[in-house]
């Protein structure tokens, strides 16, 4: 016969006795993991993909002590789920990684006329969840060139990469350093390009312009006060996601702390168009820096060792040697990265749109839709050469009726290897690049 087994209190007392060492086994773990977490945020060892990740990684991770503690961390479910419980409960205690929890970081690089003032503004009208910065790193790159008398890419970089992540982490301060006049008490007059921000310009980011000041500012539809770094800070950190443009970095390697840091989850986005286009483009908007072009084009002779050309042929290698690593996929980059071509958002804007706010992983909302209808289809009464205001079908085509065939060859000669890359067709003749009967974008999926 099967008795129960009487469990007397002096038993009772072991087993409390034992759950009581079990709990505080725990705990020492527990703490343990706290110390190593705090740790990887000082260096981190592994490579975080999203804060979620960040805090699986840094607390279920192997503690870097090699003792008795660490076969504790030894998967079995029911350990597992109290750890989470305990990690629910730390999670209140660390009001700095919950406030980024979800919160999407979003780079839009690319390179000038490439249509990336229009595609920062599908992240500009976003609303009031954005925090949008147009052309930061003008002043780095403003005060690097004043300083050294050229841009250095070697001493740019870092200076660039730094200046980022603080921005993306509401912090100023880096950008400040290159700001010219140096910002008095965190307060400058002379933000680049201000009013292509609508957080610079909405309230309380706009301070009230004071009477007998005379300083005020454009901002888009109304005047703000010289702008106070302190309240745009304040500002920034209340928005859920933050999208900066730039068409100021060279190599997307060198962003990958940006990628890596566990503050931060970072999505980059590429920006790129047939440099045939972009080379027209640049005649007409940057004509004095491009009048050695202008000059060819009438003469119809290129000199092909002239540091114009060695210059689009630099351009046209990073573009691809940053797209390359991006395509590749490394870890470090792993759902990281994506290359749109704006030859395809001008013909789908709608569509690549929402692909963007897919991959960055925040809601495609109305007002952009909005936005973007109302800018991709417009008539032709507002239109300078940095309007976004077009009908941006009509535009894709337009440079192939004002480069001469001779500066189409020249490009594709030396940006060769990235039209390949991109799908941008070569012309092989001067009808064949006037033809619009013939397409000279191969339709392409790059993820
Ligand atoms: C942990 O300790 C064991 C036994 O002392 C040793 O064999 C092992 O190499 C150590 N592991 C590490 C990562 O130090
Ligand atoms: C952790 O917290 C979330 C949200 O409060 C909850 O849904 C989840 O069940 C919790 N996890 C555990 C293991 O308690
Ligand atoms: C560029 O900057 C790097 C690092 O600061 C320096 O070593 C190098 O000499 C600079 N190059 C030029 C051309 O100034
Ligand atoms: C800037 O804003 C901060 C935060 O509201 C405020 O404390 C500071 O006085 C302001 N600075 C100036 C110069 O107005
Ligand atoms: C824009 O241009 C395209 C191509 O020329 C044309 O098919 C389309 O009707 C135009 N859309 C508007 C709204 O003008």
């Amino acid at each position: 016969m099967w008795k129960p087994i009487q469990v007397c209190p002096r038993m009772r007392f072991k087993y409390t006795i034992f759950f009581v060492v079990v709990v505080a086994l725990v705990i020492i773990e527990k703490e343990n993991n706290i110390i190593s977490r705090v740790s990887d945020k000082l260096t981190p060892r592994q490579t975080p993909q999203t804060p979620l990740q960040a805090t699986i990684i840094a607390s279920v991770a192997v503690p870097k002590q090699n003792d008795s503690r660490s076969s504790l961390s030894k998967p079995d479910p029911g350990f597992r789920h109290m750890k989470r419980r305990l990690e629910n409960f730390t999670e209140q205690a660390e009001p700095e990684r919950l406030s980024s929890w979800g919160k999407k970081h979003i780079l839009l690089l690319a390179t000038t006329r490439t249509g990336s003032s229009f595609v920062g503004e599908f992240f500009n009208q976003q609303g009031d969840n954005m925090f949008y910065l147009f052309e930061p790193l003008w002043h780095v790159e403003r005060s690097l060139t004043l300083e050294t008398g050229g841009t250095n890419a070697t001493a740019a970089g870092p200076a660039y990469r730094d200046v980022l992540q603080g921005l993306f982490l509401c912090d100023f301060t880096p950008l400040e350093d290159f700001i010219e006049p140096a910002p008095v008490d965190h307060v400058t007059p002379s933000l680049f390009r201000r009013e292509s921000s609508s957080s610079l310009c909405e309230e309380p980011v706009c301070s009230p312009v004071v009477k007998g000041v005379f300083e005020r500012y454009r901002c888009r539809t109304r005047r703000c006060g010289p702008l106070n770094l302190t309240l745009a800070s304040e500002s920034c950190r209340q928005k859920e996601h933050r999208a900066i443009k730039s068409v100021r970095v060279r190599q997307l390697e060198t962003l990958r702390p940006l990628a890596e840091d566990p503050r931060l989850d970072v999505k980059f986005i590429q920006l790129v168009r047939d440099p045939r286009a972009v080379l027209a483009s640049r005649m007409v908007a940057f004509s004095a820096k491009y009048k050695n072009w202008k000059r060819w084009a009438v003469d119809g002779e290129v000199p092909v060792d002239d540091d114009e050309v060695r210059k689009l042929k630099g351009n046209c290698d990073n573009i691809r040697l940053s797209a390359e690593v991006g395509l590749k996929q490394p870890e470090w980059l792993r759902d990281r990265y994506m290359l749109v071509r704006y030859e395809d958002i001008a013909r789908f804007p709608m569509r690549k749109a929402t692909e963007m706010y897919q991959f960055a992983g925040i809601p495609f909302t109305s007002k952009v839709k909005e936005w973007i209808l109302k800018n991709t289809q417009a008539s032709k009464e507002v239109s300078g050469v940095y309007s976004t205001q077009k009908n941006s079908s009509e535009q894709v085509e337009k440079w192939r009726f004002s480069i001469p065939f001779k500066l189409a060859q020249v490009v594709q000669k030396v940006c060769g290897p990235t039209m390949k890359l991109f799908g941008y067709k070569f012309a092989e003749s001067k009808e064949m690049l006037t033809d619009k009967s013939i397409s000279l974008i191969a339709e392409k999926n790059f993820s």
